[in-house]
C-alpha cells in the first residue's frame, strides 16, 4: 500500500506508544513507526503482553498493529525513510552538575537531535512530543544545522497533555492540541502539515497554534497549574482536620462556583506521576535562570505542599497507632501514583513505604496492576516487605490498611471479612477519600480520612 506520509516516533514509552498506536488508528493512509533504544520495550510492543498498562490500548494496537503501525529497534532507518518524525524521548530531572535536582536532562533529547541530523538524507519535520524547557527548539535547530547538513529541518512544538489512565480517551477526544512553530513560512507550512494530520479525527476549534516558545511553556504551565490545584486542596486539607471543617464538603462549596470548576479537588495523600514535580522543577529552574526568584519561590511551594501532605500522612498514622509502628504490619492498598495505570514514577506509596519501613513496620503491598514496579522500585531497600495481588489475602493479621491508591475494586471488597481477619484494634487510613466511612466505622475499623475528622471507637 501507498502511504501518504510516513511518521515516525522516537522514544516509545508512556507517550510514544498510545500517541502514535491512536495517529496510525485514526489514520490508515499513513505509515507510523515507533523505535526505541531499548530493544525489551520494542519486543513488548509487539507481543501481546504491551509495556504499559492502558484501559483500551489493547484495541488499539491490536487494529493497527502490522497494518500501518511498527515498532522497531531500527532507529536509523526509520529517521531515514520518515517525512514527519516525533521525539518522545524521557526528559527527567537531572541529577548531576550545574542544575541537579531542578533542571530537565537533555541528554536523550540532544543524543536524538544528533541522530537525526547524521541520518537524515531529506527534508523532514521534527515535532517535540516530550516536555522540554521553553527554548529547546533554538539548542534542537542549532544542532540540526550544524554540520552542513543541507537538509531543511522544520522544528514544530507538539506537547502531549493526555493523562496516564485515560490516555486513549484523551487521545481519542483532546480538549486540544496544541501546535507551535516558528512564524516563517516554512514554519507555518509545517505547522499546517501536523494539524492537517491531527484533523483526521480531532476537530479544527481544537487545533490550536502558536508560536513555539508559548507551546514549550504552556504544557510545563499546564502542570504546574494541575499539580498547583492538588496542592491547595491538600493544604485546606490540613486546616480541615484541625478545624472539624469536611474537605469534600469544602470542595464542593468551592467547585461549584463556575470560575473555579469542581474538577481536581479531591483531596488525597499527594500527587505522583513522572510528571508534575519534575515540570515544576523545570520550571522553577528557569524563573531561577531568568532572576524571577518571587516567581520560582511561589511554584516551589506547590511541591513543598506536596511533600508535607506525604509526610503528615505518616505522621497522621504513628500518631494514630500509639506513636509507635514497630513491628506492627501495615497493608497498602494500591501503589500505582492513580488509578487504572501500572505507572508508580513518584509514586507517594513510593515514599510512604520507605518513611514505614525506617519506623519497623512490616509493610504489604497490594495493588492489581503495578506489583512488578513495585518490586523494582523498592529493590535493595532493607525492611520487611511483601506482595500479594488480593486484598483479602495481603489484609490477613495486619494492624492497618493505608489507602494509596483510588483504584474502584477498593469499594467493593467485603470490609466486614477483612476487619475480622485483623489484628485489633483494627486501623484504615484512607489517603483517597472513595471509601463509605461510617460504615468502615461501624464495622469496627478506626477510621482516619484525608481532611475529615477521624471515626474512632476509642
Ligand atoms: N507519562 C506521561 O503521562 C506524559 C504525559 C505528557 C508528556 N510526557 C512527556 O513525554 C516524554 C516521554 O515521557 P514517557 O513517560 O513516555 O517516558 P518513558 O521513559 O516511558 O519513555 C521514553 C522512551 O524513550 C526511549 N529513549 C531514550 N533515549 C532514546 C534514544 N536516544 N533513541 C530512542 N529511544 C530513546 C527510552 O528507552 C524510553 O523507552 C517526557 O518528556 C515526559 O515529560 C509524559
Amino acid at each position: 500500500m501507498e502511504f501518504k506520509k510516513k511518521i515516525l516516533c522516537i522514544g516509545a514509552g508512556y507517550v510514544g506508544g498510545p500517541t502514535m498506536a491512536m495517529i496510525a488508528y485514526k489514520c490508515p493512509h499513513y505509515k507510523v513507526t515507533v523505535v526505541d533504544i531499548n530493544p525489551t520495550r520494542i519486543t513488548q510492543w509487539n507481543s501481546n503482553d504491551l509495556p504499559i498498562y492502558e484501559p483500551g490500548l489493547d484495541e488499539v494496537v491490536k487494529a493497527a498493529r502490522g497494518r500501518n503501525l511498527f515498532f522497531s529497534t531500527d532507529v536509523e532507518n526509520g529517521i531515514r525513510e520518515s517525512d514527519i518524525i516525533f521525539v518522545s524521548v524521557n526528559t527527567p530531572t537531572k541529577m548531576f552538575g550545574a542544575g541537579a535536582g531542578m533542571a530537565s536532562d537533555l541528554q536523550y533529547w540532544e543524543k536524538t537531535a544528533r541522530k537525526i541530523l547524521n541520518c537524515a538524507d531529506s527534508p523532514k519535520i521534527i515535532v517535540e512530543k516530550s516536555t522540554l524547557p521553553v527554548k529547546t527548539a533554538l539548542a534542537m535547530e542549532r544542532i540540526l544545522t550544524s554540520n552542513g547538513n543541507s537538509n531543511q529541518f522544520e522544528v514544530l512544538s507538539n506537547p502531549e497533555f493526555l493523562a496516564e489512565g485515560t490516555a486513549i480517551k484523551d487521545l481519542e477526544h483532546p480538549d486540544r492540541v496544541l501546535i507551535g512553530s516558528r512564524e516563517t513560512e516554512s514554519g507555518l507550512k509545517a505547522r499546517e502539515e501536523l494539524a492537517e494530520m491531527y484533523a483526521n479525527w480531532v476537530s479544527r476549534e481544537r487545533i490550536i497554534t502558536s508560536n513555539i516558545w508559548s507551546s514549550e511553556l504552556s504544557k510545563l504551565v499546564a502542570n504546574a497549574f494541575l499539580a498547583q490545584r492538588i496542592s491547595s486542596i491538600n493544604s485546606i486539607s490540613a486546616l480541615c482536620e484541625k478545624t472539624e471543617a469536611d474537605i469534600s464538603e469544602v470542595a464542593r462549596a468551592v467547585g461549584m462556583d463556575s470560575r473555579i470548576g469542581n474538577r481536581f479537588l479531591n483531596a488525597s495523600v499527594g500527587f505522583g506521576g513522572s510528571c508534575f514535580r519534575k515540570d515544576i522543577l523545570n520550571l522553577v529552574y528557569l524563573c531561577r535562570h531568568y532572576g524571577l526568584n518571587e516567581v520560582a519561590d511561589y511554584w516551589e511551594s506547590v511541591i513543598t505542599i506536596n511533600e508535607y501532605q506525604k509526610e503528615r500522612f505518616v505522621i497522621n498514622m504513628l500518631n494514630a497507632m500509639f506513636n509507635t509502628l514497630a513491628g506492627k504490619k501495615i497493608c497498602l492498598f494500591g501503589f500505582a501514583f492513580k488509578a487504572n495505570t501500572g505507572d508508580t514514577r513518584e509514586s507517594p506509596a513510593i515514599f510512604i513505604t520507605k518513611k514505614l519501613l525506617a519506623e519497623k513496620a512490616e509493610v504489604i503491598i497490594t495493588d492489581p496492576k503495578a506489583l512488578s514496579n513495585a518490586r523494582v522500585d523498592l529493590e535493595g531497600v532493607s525492611g520487611k516487605v511483601s506482595y500479594s495481588e488480593d486484598p483479602h489475602e495481603a489484609t490477613t493479621g495486619c494492624d492497618a490498611i493505608a489507602v494509596l491508591t483510588e483504584w474502584d475494586i477498593y469499594q467493593n471488597l467485603d470490609f466486614k471479612k477483612i476487619y475480622q481477619s485483623m489484628a485489633k484494634p483494627a486501623f484504615i487510613f484512607v489517603g483517597r477519600n472513595i471509601l463509605d466511612h461510617k460504615k468502615l466505622f461501624e464495622i469496627g475499623f478506626n477510621v482516619y480520612p484525608i481532611g475529615k475528622p477521624g471515626l474512632t471507637h476509642f
